[in-house]
């Protein structure tokens, strides 16, 4: 029996989003899968049965970008609308946002999951071990499989909503700018204006002036452009000056590239 019609949206700074996205629509036999970024075209999705959001979760919610997309869509009637949230650990809001988005629209999630992968902001906190990295995505492939049999076999699954942490997380997120955090990043004299950083920007944020990197004023946070620059040379905060890089082992610099 033939799987439903699927289109599979992602959004991933450093490639964990893309993984899953990429695996899912292996799993659901080659599945479409279309990324978000900066300037991407409304889709008409009359044709789909089902469809897949998969993101990473910042400051326990949407990145921007992934809402406001999804707040543009057309959901068909009956199609079957599953949010997929690659966290580092706390996935806050970030269902209960996109139930918000739907629910406006008169639709609703068919089903949700969450998938902690390798944390990745070096802003933050030191990079991830290789142990850790080595672990996640062994427990997130047998998820992967079982979101993909879940959806063809017709059974629904819903993540939990931890409200405690979303309800912290929800507080810190009003304090989230990523638009004005962005304009602070900085490049130091080790760039050698390869231009890494402007080809993989989602948000189409970075130029090279004089090759020179500059940032605008839509920066998602999603640290592409910090963890893919092959000499280190990008950073915000003390922090990201010492610690290490994160990248992702199943997802090279080319997968990343815009365009
Ligand atoms: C600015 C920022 C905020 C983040 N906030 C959270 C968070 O609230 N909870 C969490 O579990 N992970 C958080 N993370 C980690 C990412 O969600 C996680 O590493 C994700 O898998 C990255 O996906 P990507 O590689 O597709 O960009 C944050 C990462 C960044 C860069
Ligand atoms: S990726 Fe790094 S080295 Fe290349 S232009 Fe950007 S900051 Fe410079
Ligand atoms: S400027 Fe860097 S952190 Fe901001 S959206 Fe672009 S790649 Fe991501």
């Amino acid at each position: 029996m033939a799987d439903k019609s699927t289109i599979i949206f992602y959004f991933s700074g450093t490639g964990n989003s893309y993984h899953a996205a990429q695996s899912l629509s292996c799993l659901l036999k080659d599945a479409q899968f279309v990324r978000i970024v900066f300037g991407l075209e409304t889709y008409n999705l009359a044709s789909y049965e089902r469809i897949i959001a998969v993101y990473p979760c910042y400051v326990g919610d949407l990145p921007l970008m992934v809402k406001d997309y999804l707040e543009h869509l057309d959901f068909p009637d009956g199609a079957q609308v599953v949010s997929v949230c690659c966290c580092g650990g706390i996935d806050g809001s970030c269902h209960k946002s996109f139930e918000r988005i739907l629910d406006k629209k008169g639709s609703s999630l068919y089903s949700s999951y969450t998938l902690v992968y390798p944390a990745n902001n070096q802003l933050l906190y030191p990079e991830p071990s290789e142990k850790t990295i080595d672990t996640r995505y062994a427990t997130n492939a047998q998820k992967l499989q079982e979101i993909a049999s879940n959806l063809k076999d017709g059974y629904q699954h819903f993540a939990d909503y931890k409200v405690l942490s979303a309800s912290i997380f929800s507080l810190a997120h009003k304090f989230f700018d990523p638009h004005k955090q962005g304009r602070r990043f900085k490049v130091s004299d080790e760039c050698n204006s390869c231009k890494i950083c402007e080809l993989i920007c989602p948000a189409k944020n970075i130029r090279l002036i004089k090759g020179i990197p500059q940032f605008l004023d839509r920066c998602e946070q999603c640290l592409s452009c910090m963890h893919r620059c092959l000499k280190d040379a990008i950073y915000l905060n003390l922090q990201s000056r010492i610690w290490g890089r994160y990248k992702n082992p199943y997802v090279s610099t080319k997968d990343l590239m815009v365009n």
